[in-house]
């Protein structure tokens, strides 16, 4: 949901600073690696490529059955999948007696999961307004709706979604929720914030005026910065001493987590920190890629 989609690019979904994730993480061959986002399988595929070992979180039953049945049969045992929410992944570790070289995270979605209608993310959804990954979440971008204050509903935009018009939406929500005329669908919901960019005068936008809108609400459905720094945190003492955290996020809040994350534990001398300004994608990629261009690295070194 970064950027303007080409159709093509709808279609498939490219893995994100490759080149510059895969120095970090520096493959031994035969050591563990953690794949904390396993998604299409790029950076899993990259790093069996180099003789590493990988195993690959995602709660996504349809990343996993992919890799199962693309990747399983050229890697075997050296690929182990695991369909749970990486808020956990230190618990499934230790119950491997895994001690990982290093971890990969490449946060948010596939482009195949952004156009999902199920999940109901794309712009165009029908379906019920929903936007849970993981169906055994409890609240849903509808129930934020109906029940956030307005001062939640603007904190919810502006904070999570970086949101210019955050309080004007949450006016326009609350009002309508007042009038029992609350969007119902991801298609009324994108029209509705449209509709109030454009009494606002904002006349165009290179990225649709909902895309703010429903990245805030997919980040705290899904809980994504608490699974983030929970997960981490969880598979940090477990590192082999020299092995890194690798880590990829497309949203400055989540950006920042990772920055104090990491400050924090290099001053507690856990470890190192390897540059301090998060690296970005390179103008190739940057002119191929659309997810790239949000993308920022930052990456951690264990002690
Ligand atoms: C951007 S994609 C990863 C792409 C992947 N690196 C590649 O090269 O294809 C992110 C994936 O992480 C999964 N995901 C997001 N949050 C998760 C969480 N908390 N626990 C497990 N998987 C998660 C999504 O289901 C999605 O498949």
């Amino acid at each position: 949901m970064e950027g303007p989609m080409l159709p093509s690019d709808r279609m498939i979904h490219r893995s994100v600073m490759t080149a510059q994730v895969m120095e970090f993480l520096s493959i031994r061959p035969g050591a563990w690696y953690v794949d904390a986002t396993l998604g299409q399988g790029g950076h899993t595929e990259a790093i069996l490529g180099q003789g590493g070992h990988v195993v690959a979180f995602d709660m996504d039953p349809e990343a996993i059955g992919k890799a199962r049945a693309e990747l399983l049969p050229r890697f075997g045992d050296r690929l182990r999948l695991v369909n749970v929410n990486h808020r956990n992944m230190g618990q499934v570790l230790r119950e491997m007696d895994l001690h990982p070289r290093g971890v990969l995270l490449d946060s948010g979605w596939a482009m195949p999961q952004a156009d999902s209608d199920a999940a109901g993310l794309s712009f165009e959804a029908t379906g019920a307004l929903d936007m849970r990954m993981d169906p055994s979440l409890e609240t849903t971008a509808l129930s934020l709706l109906e029940n956030s204050s307005i001062e939640e509903l603007a904190s919810i935009l502006s904070n999570y979604g970086d949101e210019p018009l955050a309080m004007g939406i949450a006016r326009a929500l609350a009002e309508a929720r007042g009038r029992g005329r609350l969007p119902g669908t991801p298609k009324e919901l994108a029209a509705f914030v449209s509709g109030v960019y454009y009494r606002k005068g904002y006349r165009r936008s290179r990225r649709h005026p909902a895309t703010r809108t429903f990245m805030a609400l997919r980040i705290v459905v899904n809980r994504e910065i608490d699974s983030l720094v929970l997960g981490l945190s969880g598979v940090r003492p477990l590192l082999e001493s020299g092995g890194s955290i690798v880590v990829l996020s497309f949203h400055s809040r989540e950006d920042r987590e990772i920055k104090h994350l990491f400050r924090n534990w290099s001053r507690e001398g856990l470890g190192s920190l390897p540059f301090s300004k998060p690296r970005t994608a390179d103008k190739e990629e940057l002119r191929q890629n659309p997810r790239s261009r949000s993308a920022k690295m930052r990456v951690f070194i264990a002690n």
